[in-house]
């Protein structure tokens, strides 16, 4: 996710040049990718350590303040974010589940996957979300505000939603409309 308001390259990070990372190529809408189920990951492996460190890295180099491993086309159930102002906070989810989730609440949404384009969005306001972290540990935590904005928007991600889906038919057939031209100005 990205939020609303913030220039695309107002903060962008100082890239870290490490050889144990990799910026991953984010997929961008309407990709048919971005539509796969995730499975759920059966155990975290190093190969899922690396993942992890490798979505950490390119969702700071975008910069965005969330993203799932569907937007860079590994389908499993992983999910990095950072919500902090200093962009030290990395907080990984894995298999994440909305256990419950009350009210309701609008938020100005981005997308890594929807370049430039931000929209209102209407969600649960409070949730109760599930998940292990990077070590293998289940993890259980109330959220509400930007955390419980951002992680139904990347939970969502995982079953192959995205936050337009959630927007009005006339500005979906808008946004495909405006993807279009751009592939047809970019191919
Ligand atoms: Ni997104």
């Amino acid at each position: 996710m990205v939020p609303a308001g913030l220039p695309q390259d107002a903060q962008r990070a100082t890239p870290i040049h490490n050889t144990r990372m990799a910026l991953l190529t984010i997929l961008e809408y309407p990709d048919p990718r971005l539509r796969k189920v995730a499975a759920p990951v059966p155990a975290v492996t190093p190969e899922i350590r690396k993942l992890i460190r490798d979505m950490a890295e390119t969702m700071y180099a975008a910069p965005g303040v969330g993203l799932a491993a569907t937007q860079v086309d590994v389908h499993k159930r992983v999910i990095v974010m950072d919500l902090s102002e200093a962009r030290d906070e990395l907080r990984v989810y894995i298999n994440p589940e909305i256990r419950s989730a009350e009210g309701e609440a609008e938020c100005e949404e981005g997308c890594l996957s929807v370049p430039g384009y931000y929209d209102n969005v209407t969600r649960a306001a409070r949730v109760h979300v599930r998940a292990l972290n990077e070590r293998g540990a289940a993890f259980e935590f109330d959220a509400e505000g930007l955390l419980a904005v951002c992680i139904q928007h990347e939970i969502d991600h995982l079953s192959g939603t995205m936050f337009v889906d959630h927007l009005s038919p006339l500005k979906r057939a808008r946004l495909a409309a405006r993807a279009r031209k751009k592939q047809r100005l970019a191919g």
